[in-house]
């Protein structure tokens, strides 16, 4: 058997998964919600991250039914890009700046000012924004620096877990490469980057393929996990690259649409696509020798959750999209502009708000409803669009999250696309992924493309109808218009 964990953003989930790709059993342990001391700011302590992890590890292992098979390998994944600072002893030095912790557009104006807006897409393919890691490095440094001398080892989120079970500083490619300090092209660290930052390479944990062993469980953990001294622990991915492989986005050309609370479009790649404009990362995929690209709407899932619990409190998601189903494409004409958030992909637009426009008399609850599920499907068809600008194929895609689940958003995502979208058996998410990456790390499977085609099977093709296809070709045309005129309202 083989154990995933992600370690996320509301909680750490561990599942355990057979050699036929098969998953035992899993549970989860929540985090307590990340602090928000001043407006933009999100921190959470690693230490609870460690104790949810035991906590998830124990119960996943006790759920699982008899007889119960040695746990040959462990695969880690997470929220990505979040900061952990330790000193020379492994000692955490301040809480961590996460992901969505938005306070570091000065250090990005420096980086890009420093480096130069070409050469960092050169160097690291994506541009500085203040989710990714070094930007936070950077703060500490500017306002800490207290704390910023006594660092001597850095980690993202996942990475402090494999820590504690291992006592490894270790990271995968794909992970680093949200940090902004990554080679890339060259999947190694930057040192021109780093140097120009001022962050020793000292401080950077050895760079692995995901895949690979990096790790041995430590004596110490396996006593308070269960998991046998000297289990292999593979190198993993952040969140959205283990997400990938848990639904088999593994080849140039398979892409994932995935409505959670954000809205993520992703591609595997055979090289590193750069987006000159910065709008997609680029970052190197789980899998060694490719890439990946991915675009991100701030608001996809939320969108509908706080419609329902603004307008439709007491209203369930199947009451809502039973509303939505009686109405035509395109919804006679209203719009829904998902920026609750601002925006990141494509407009890099932190402070634009969401809108409907065009309503009129004739609109009824229903068409709000179906006007969100269409407006969330052309944000995400804007990273498509991108998508054909820099030549990137799209023969295959996958449904996943909140919006591979009612028939409703389905096959409005089939029209919104102009593509079939497949729906997978059972979505089990990051963990899953990792889980494979363990087996494969163990020796289950020769590699990722073994693994998933072991574990994951298409439940159902949606094609899309052809009556839609026209409507929403020309909703999208005419929904792109509202973004260049909401960007002019500050
Ligand atoms: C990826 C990203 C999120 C976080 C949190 O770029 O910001 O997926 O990893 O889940």
């Amino acid at each position: 058997w083989f154990l995933g964990m992600d370690v996320g953003t509301g909680g750490t989930r561990a599942v355990l998964v057979d050699e036929k790709g098969r998953v035992i059993s899993s549970a989860s342990e929540e985090h307590a919600p990340f602090r928000t001391p001043h407006p933009g700011w999100a921190e959470q302590d690693p230490e609870d991250w460690w104790r949810a992890a035991l906590v998830a590890i124990r119960a996943a292992i006790a759920a699982a039914p008899e007889p119960r098979q040695p746990i040959a390998g462990v695969g880690l994944t997470g929220q990505m890009h979040g900061a952990v600072l330790l000193d020379k002893d492994g000692v955490v030095l301040r809480p961590s700046l996460i992901w969505c912790d938005t306070r570091t557009q000065p250090q990005c104006d420096w980086l890009t000012e420093t480096i130069g807006y070409d050469r960092l897409i050169e160097l690291t393919c994506n541009p500085a924004l203040p989710n990714f890691t070094l930007t936070k490095l950077l703060w500490v440094k500017e306002h800490e620096p207290e704390i910023f001398a006594r660092t001597a080892h850095i980690l993202c989120p996942k990475d402090y877990v494999r820590f504690r079970l291992t006592g490894a500083y270790a990271i995968d490619v794909q992970e680093a490469s949200g940090t902004l300090l990554l080679d890339v092209t060259h999947r190694r660290w930057s040192s021109e980057v780093a140097a120009a930052s001022g962050i020793p390479e000292s401080w950077l944990p050895e760079v692995f393929e995901s895949p690979d062993v990096c790790a041995q469980i430590s004596a110490e953990a396996a006593t308070l996990t269960g998991l046998a001294i000297g289990t292999p622990v593979v190198a993993g991915a952040g969140d959205q690259g283990a997400g990938a492989v848990g639904m088999g986005i593994l080849q140039p050309g398979s892409v994932s649409a995935t409505i959670g609370t954000s809205g993520v479009v992703f591609a595997a790649t055979a090289s590193p696509v750069k987006d000159p404009k910065g709008r997609l990362h680029t970052f190197c995929h789980a899998v060694p020798g490719r890439w990946h690209v991915m675009g991100v709407t701030q608001s996809a899932g939320l969108s509908l959750r706080w419609l329902r619990e603004t307008f439709f409190t007491g209203q369930d998601y199947d009451q809502l999209t039973a509303a939505a189903s009686a109405i035509a494409p395109g919804s006679d004409s209203l719009e829904w502009a998902p920026y609750l958030l601002g925006e990141r992909t494509p407009h890099l637009d932190p402070t634009v708000r969401a809108a409907f426009t065009g309503i009129s008399t004739i609109h009824t609850a229903g068409h709000f409803v179906r006007s969100v599920l269409e407006g969330v499907a052309y944000s995400l068809k804007d990273t498509f669009h991108l998508f054909d600008g820099l030549g990137i194929p799209v023969s295959g895609i996958r449904l996943g999250g909140g919006g591979a689940r009612g028939p409703l958003w389905r096959k409005i995502q089939a029209g919104v696309y102009g593509h079939a979208v497949e729906i997978l058996t059972a979505e089990e998410g990051g963990a899953f992924g990792a889980a494979l990456m363990a087996g494969v790390g163990a020796g289950a499977w020769p590699d990722l493309d073994a693994a998933c085609a072991a574990g994951i099977t298409v439940a159902e093709t949606v094609q899309p109808d052809p009556a839609w296809l026209a409507a929403y070709a020309s909703g999208y045309e005419h929904w792109r218009k509202v973004y260049p005129a909401l960007a002019t309202l500050r």
